[in-house]
């Protein structure tokens, strides 16, 4: 949440702070500034709206160092004075933060007692007006001694008119990431707005800051300790991120999820003994029997996706196992176990209530293995071991591609687990050619996109929509149901279609859509007698099912998807209800990329 970036080189900063921030919009998306360092002065432009506003009414500039943000509000509403950067009352620093300061109700009392005059209703202005305060022999000094101060989660950028040089940054709990480019560096929240001017990435840790000059930089941590940092490439390109012809990131992603999917299996089906091969989970074969449990830890998507994963690692591997939100198990105080297997789920990286969970875990002894998209973000760094996804760069807010790789990571890990113990060869090469096959299916599905554009028109008339599956399908509605509350802001709720009639059968009228996932499975039956239920009460349904299944008159739209492994199902159940959440919106006019009140990567409490 909030975008940071940062130049400082021999080119104008300006095209580079708005191109980056362009980039970093689907991190938060209410305001938007940039200060660059002029003659004796900062310059600064700032506005409510988004980074196209901020480009109309930034002049051209011959500044070469500057700083800017992209803002997902926190303490006070979206508005011109709260948009950052924010200036100390001198006029000499300028700051732009992404996080939560805890103290910020104390230190902006402590700071008016001293006479400063705060401007905004923002936690970051304290920082500005403490560097300036803090009277440090340089830039970096005042830094560390204002932050010395500050209770809470930054990652920061700061520049200050006697040093012009410079741009320091912080980080503690939000991503900061320096680009080194040549005679040239920048500073970004992420690598989306680094990678057209360099691959040369280096990830700051909690606890450090760096000094940032056009030829290099140099880092240290909060006591002033110097650290030693090496420069990673980043494998993603400048076209991965951008939208090409399609109408949204979103469209674009649901498109990619056959490639994204091959991207995950790449290398990692074994069909010599018919299993996974997984390297990077540091895990060998005699302690992953050791595993008694697997608890999987993840955040709204992730989480839904986390609940698909326990269900077939139970399911194969015969493990019990179970998700929880990652939010809500770091504020209990849960029984650590030391054969359990923690796994954290995450399509950035950077989820803070998972970044949180993942270190207490560790504090505490457990083993704990990451399932990430972006490579060497936070959550990957604090794992043991793990899989990376493999997706590509997802920019839409809302998650496709990353959730249904996430799903894949989880078949093969259960696959692994399970050919360890009980599963037999037989079933583990059903299991490969199963996932070999996915990408295929998944194609075939995405071809019947136009029957889910027909459904999406006659759903969108709705207020509230139903969604119902059964074990392997209740995940599959959840995430259907968050799919289309986020972006079509209609009121979804997903329920155990077993459940119904133990109360929410109360609510169906012709009213109230039902979308209905049902395989061809050993619980077919059960659905059905569920969908006549539905039917008999005049609900009107939107039923996902297999070749085969009749149950056109009951529903109103019927999608056909190609049969998988049962366990694998999911995977494909998942696609149409992508489909329906991104058509519903569209008809509903909604700014599907950038849902309202949202933002990706959540990385504040
Ligand atoms: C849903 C969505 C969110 C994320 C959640 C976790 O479409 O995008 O629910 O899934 O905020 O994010 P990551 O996976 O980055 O940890």
């Amino acid at each position: 949440m909030c975008g940071i970036v940062g130049y400082v080189g021999a080119l104008p900063a300006v095209p580079i702070l708005l191109d980056g921030l362009a980039r970093l919009e689907y991190r938060g998306y209410d305001s938007a500034g940039l200060a660059v360092l002029g003659t004796d002065r900062i310059d600064v432009h700032k506005t409510v709206g988004r980074v196209r506003v901020l480009e109309e009414l930034t002049p051209e500039s011959p500044a070469t160092l500057g700083i800017g943000h992209t803002r997902w509000a926190t303490h006070g509403a979206p508005s011109d004075a709260n948009a950052h950067p924010h200036l100390s009352a001198d006029g000499r620093i300028a700051v732009v933060h992404n996080g939560i300061i805890d103290n910020s109700v104390a230190l902006r009392e402590w700071l008016q007692a001293e006479g400063v005059r705060l401007v905004s209703e923002t936690d970051t202005e304290v920082i500005a007006h403490l560097i300036a305060l803090a009277g440090g022999d340089t830039l970096e000094h005042s830094v560390l001694a204002a932050l010395a101060q500050v209770e809470g989660t930054y990652g920061l950028a700061v520049i200050d008119t006697e040093q012009p040089d410079q741009i320091v940054v912080a980080r503690n709990g939000s991503p900061l990431l320096l680009g080194v480019g040549e005679q040239e560096m920048h500073v970004a929240s992420d690598a989306a707005a680094l990678v057209r001017y360099t691959r040369q990435i280096v990830h700051l840790d909690d606890g450090e800051l760096a000094t940032v000059r056009a030829d290099g930089f140099h880092t240290f941590t909060l006591d002033a300790q110097a650290t030693r940092k090496t420069t990673v490439t980043v494998d993603w390109s400048l076209d991965e991120y951008e939208r090409g012809a399609h109408e949204h990131f979103m469209i674009k992603e649901i498109h990619e999820q056959p490639e994204a999917v091959r991207g995950c299996l790449r290398g990692r089906l074994d069909t010599r003994f018919q299993t996974a091969h997984l390297g990077g989970l540091n895990i060998d074969a005699r302690e992953a029997r050791e595993v008694r449990r697997v608890k999987i830890l993840g955040c709204g998507s992730a989480y839904y996706a986390g609940q698909f994963g326990a269900q077939l690692i139970e399911e194969v591997a015969r493990i019990p196992a179970d998700a929880e939100p990652a939010s809500e198990f770091r504020y209990r105080n849960p029984v650590i176990e030391r054969d359990t297997l923690y796994v954290a789920v995450s399509q950035s990286g950077e989820t803070y209530d998972t970044l949180v969970a993942v270190q207490e875990l560790k504090r505490k002894g457990a083993r704990v293995i990451g399932l990430v998209n972006v490579v060497g973000s936070s959550i990957a760094r604090e794992c043991h071991g793990g899989i990376y996804l493999h997706a590509g760069p997802e920019v839409a807010v809302a998650s496709t591609k990353a959730l249904t790789t996430m799903m894949t990571a989880f078949s093969l890990l259960g696959l692994w687990l399970g050919r360890i113990r009980d599963l037999s060869a037989a079933d583990g090469g059903r299991l490969v050619r199963g996932l070999q096959a996915l990408p295929e299916q998944i194609a075939t599905v995405l071809e019947g996109e136009e029957a889910i554009v027909d459904a999406a028109q006659w759903m969108a008339k709705a207020q509230n929509v139903f969604y119902v599956g059964r074990v392997r399908g209740y995940p599959v509605a959840r995430e259907g149901a968050q799919k289309l509350k986020e972006i079509s802001y209609l009121h979804a709720e997903a329920y155990q279609t077993s459940e119904l009639k133990h109360g929410p059968l109360a609510l169906i009228s012709s009213d109230l859509p039902t979308v209905a996932v049902v395989p061809d499975d050993e619980l077919l039956d059960r659905n059905l007698t569920a969908l006549h239920e539905i039917a008999a009460r005049s609900g009107p349904m939107l039923v996902v099912t297999h070749d085969g299944v009749d149950v056109d008159d009951l529903a109103q739209s019927v999608i056909r998807v190609p049969r998988s492994e049962a366990e694998l199902d999911p995977l494909l159940f998942n696609i149409p209800l992508q489909l329906l959440a991104y058509h519903v919106a569209v008809v509903l006019g909604h700014d599907v990329d950038k849902p309202r009140n949202l933002a990706k990567s959540v990385t504040v409490e």
